[in-house]
């Protein structure tokens, strides 16, 4: 059967009670500073996950996932064994589910591209049980509580963005987000621009052991330099005094909460936006060291066109998806040009 002609009902053979929604996101710039107390600039983008569910009398939840037709069972309260089921059971274990629940998955967001689809349906199955009375959470303590999902139950030790995002961004605005307060801003994308992500089709296939491994990287870093994390680092010198790679990896966060700063500054223009993207794509290739190199063909032939502003690789990074930020109403035009002389098996996914 198609996933589209499924549904709960079909699934699981009685009616659900609760449903929610929460979007994939696209970060714009601030990348791999969000777990060291740093600034970051994301927007959703339009694809959103949905989470129904409905008590099943039962002591174990089932889960299916429509988009990979995939079911998994397993005792209230504990871990799935594997896959996408682990979000849903992390949520449902975090956010309180006593008794047997069905859940039925549905989502539009891209899976493996950096844009967050594991955010959106960790956010979704919370906000689902806050629908259905169990879980009493607003929605920073659901983000909260999605990033402790990622931690003990799917073994990534992932900062706050993504789950923020997903929780407070709309795809008309930028996300300012100082991941350490939580403190935050709605702003407008900058005048006369638009955000276009093209998914590279290279599986991130290292990205949770090199995301474990960059993250131990800077917090020895900041050890090394004797600050709380390198959002406190105020002399840039000491940075360039630290053995390689360390000093790569902080160089980079350091650099990156400064471009995120002045991003944010009033009457920013898109022109000065995209080069700070650019700097920021040149410093996540050579001094972090998680990009690809097809990905980074993509971002050297939108970086090309005379319609882009800036472009870079967006999320965890090692393949996935690039963001450009391009001339209004030029997305589309921009990705055929681009796509139509990548080498590898890319794909537009916003405008969706
Ligand atoms: C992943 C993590 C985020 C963030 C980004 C990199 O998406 O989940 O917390 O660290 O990588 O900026």
């Amino acid at each position: 059967m198609k996933s589209a002609e499924q549904s709960f009902e079909t699934v699981f053979g009685h009616a659900p009670e609760a449903t929610a929604s929460a979007p994939g996101r696209v970060n714009l710039l601030g990348e791999h500073t969000d777990y060291q107390g740093g600034l970051v600039l994301p927007t959703a983008i339009p694809q959103q996950t949905t989470a129904t569910l409905a008590r099943n009398g039962t002591g174990e939840h089932r889960v299916y996932s429509a988009d990979l037709d995939e079911q998994a069972s397993f005792p209230v309260g504990e871990n799935a064994p594997s896959g996408f089921a682990r979000y849903v059971a992390g949520a449902l274990a975090l956010g309180g589910a006593r008794e047997g629940l069905d859940v039925f998955v549905t989502s539009d967001v891209p899976m493996g591209a950096g844009l967050s689809s594991s955010a959106a349906l960790e956010v979704a199955t919370l906000r689902a049980l806050r629908a259905l009375g169990v879980l009493h959470a607003d929605d920073e303590q659901i983000a909260l509580l999605a990033q402790r999902v990622e931690h003990e139950f799917v073994g990534v030790q992932s900062g706050i963005m993504d789950q923020m995002a997903s929780s407070f961004a709309d795809p008309a605005h930028m996300l300012f987000l100082d991941t350490r307060s939580l403190e935050r801003r709605t702003l407008p994308l900058p005048a006369g621009a638009e955000v276009l992500v093209i998914d590279s089709g290279v599986p991130r296939k290292l990205a949770e052991s090199g995301y474990n491994e960059r993250r131990a990287q800077v917090e020895e870093a900041a050890r090394r330099l004797g600050v709380h994390e390198l959002r406190d680092v105020t002399d840039p010198a000491a940075v360039e005094a630290l053995p390689s790679p360390l000093r790569e990896r902080a160089r980079h966060v350091v650099t990156e909460n400064k471009r995120v700063q002045e991003a944010v500054q009033p009457g920013v223009t898109a022109q000065r936006f995209g080069e700070l993207m650019n700097a920021s794509h040149t410093s996540l290739r050579d001094d972090y060291a998680v990009s690809h190199p097809r990905v980074d063909e993509l971002v050297s032939l939108l970086q090309a066109h005379p319609d882009v502003f800036g472009a870079r690789v967006t999320g965890a990074g090692f393949g996935g998806a690039v963001v450009a930020l391009v001339r209004e109403g030029q997305a589309r035009a921009v990705a055929a040009a681009t796509l139509a002389r990548y080498s590898g098996p890319g794909r537009r996914v916003v405008p969706g």
